[in-house]
């Protein structure tokens, strides 16, 4: 059989919201990028085919990160002693200025998208700058990697600095265009552009008009921030007075999930009319708990998105977050989780482990379609994790030693395998 990756190890995944599925020594297949299922015995028709056999290390789908900003990678873990409209003055503009230059370009993505491979992430949402030569010189180095992303040359026309001011909206757009156009002629497999108004407080409304026209001729997907900060939301009502609520302000643009897919970042603040578009057009949030702790933005609240069965998935937002672990946005999530049930809504359950663990994987992978679990007719995305100097102290089930393997960081250092599709992105079996 041609196309067949047969994975044999420690098995988890959580088809289910809360549920997590474990299968020690069992088998994965996937078939031309296609899962299979999850077997505790190989298939008669799989039989004599070759296995790849990872003893003792956790199988498990991989992450989707549906909100990172790789123009920021060289600074994160530093400068989070501010709130958001300070630090991107301070911190993230300064940094984004410096893509203008081929060379830096050349070094800077070249780490970020290293890094991307060798962390547990197969798929990713990400905000390059308004620079149209360097965010192609990213998708390149993106689709070297292996792992499904798409990349957004980042739209900027108002209260930015000359140098990341794009100038008037019809130069806008026109570099958007080419962009857009020249992103597509790569003729990519995997890496795919995606609409990328930057926030309302840097893009006039006849910008945030014409990139939702971009979206829809070209069936892009969109994405952005929201609600992330008190002060960036009053100001987004200052700039905008006939909306009522922020996410108002996209959705008269169609750059709010009902003409194409959407992905909001943080949802913080949102009142209920911005939730209940949200949901209405199934609009996905990228929830990016790491970042709001470090720029102060404060705490999202996920218990209530779940039970109402939004579409919400993690997000590493470096560098407000200060790592592109997926793994710590897991952990993060659930502490986050806790804090505001203690602090701000008893009713609001804390999120389990499982939970937490199901957002990584297929609540953000289902932006990408079927994605984040093993289940037969989802895509193969899938890590290796070898957690063997950890588990010798005691005997730990499956699901101990995956939440274990979470909470420690495992993903970074720890990481023997990743494929994206089916297609095998790195593959270090000796680091076991
Ligand atoms: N809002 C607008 N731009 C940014 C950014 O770069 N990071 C975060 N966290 N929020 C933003
Ligand atoms: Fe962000």
């Amino acid at each position: 059989m041609n196309n067949c990756l047969i994975l044999k190890g420690d098995i988890c995944h959580t088809p289910v919201l809360g549920e997590i599925e474990t299968l020690e020594n069992g088998y994965v297949i996937s078939v031309d990028g296609i899962c299979r299922g999850v077997f505790s015995e190989l298939p008669e028709e799989y039989r004599g085919l070759p296995v790849k056999e990872f003893p003792d290390a956790l199988i498990m789908p991989g992450m989707s990160d549906l909100h990172t900003h790789a123009s920021q990678f060289a600074y994160r873990g530093m400068g989070m002693d501010e709130e958001l409209l300070d630090w991107l003055e301070n911190w993230a503009f300064p940094e984004e200025c410096k893509f203008a230059d081929p060379a830096y370009t050349e070094k800077a993505y070249g780490l970020f998208a290293e890094s991307m491979r060798k962390s547990a992430t197969t798929r990713a949402l990400i905000f390059a700058t308004i620079h149209r030569e360097a965010t192609l010189a990213l998708m390149e180095k993106l689709e070297d990697t292996g792992i499904v992303s798409y990349v957004g040359k980042v739209n900027m026309n108002r209260n930015s600095p000359d140098s990341l001011n794009e100038g008037s909206t019809e130069e806008a757009v026109k570099n958007t265009e080419l962009w857009v156009k020249e992103a597509l002629a790569k003729k990519f497999d995997h890496t795919f552009p995606i609409i990328t108004p930057r926030f309302i407080p840097t893009c006039t409304d006849d910008l945030l008009q014409e990139l939702g026209r971009v979206a829809r001729e070209h069936h892009l997907p969109v994405q952005s921030h929201l609600s992330e900060n008190p002060e960036e939301g009053e100001w987004v009502l200052e700039l905008m007075p006939d909306i009522s609520f922020y996410g108002e302000g996209y959705e008269k643009y169609g750059l709010f999930g009902k003409d194409v897919p959407t992905v909001m970042a943080h949802c913080i603040y949102s009142n209920p009319e911005e939730v209940e578009l949200m949901r209405k057009n199934g609009v996905f949030i990228a929830h990016c708990p790491n970042s709001n702790m470090n720029i102060r933005s404060g705490i999202a609240p996920v218990r209530k998105y779940l039970q109402k069965e939004m579409r919400i998935g993690l997000g590493t937002d470096v560098a407000g977050g200060m790592s592109l672990s997926m793994f710590r946005a897991i952990t993060d999530t659930i502490q986050m989780s806790k804090l505001y049930w203690r602090l701000i809504d008893q009713e609001a359950k804390a999120l389990t482990f499982a939970e937490a663990f199901y957002l990584a994987t297929k609540g953000g992978g289902a932006f990408f379609g079927k994605v984040g679990s093993f289940e037969p007719g989802y895509a193969f995305d899938a890590v290796v994790i070898s957690d063997r100097r950890f588990t010798t102290l005691r005997k730990l089930t499956l699901k101990q030693r995956l939440e274990q393997a979470v909470n420690l960081g495992l993903d970074l250092n720890c990481l023997i395998a990743k494929y994206a599709e089916g297609r095998e992105c790195l593959c270090i079996p000796d680091k076991a």
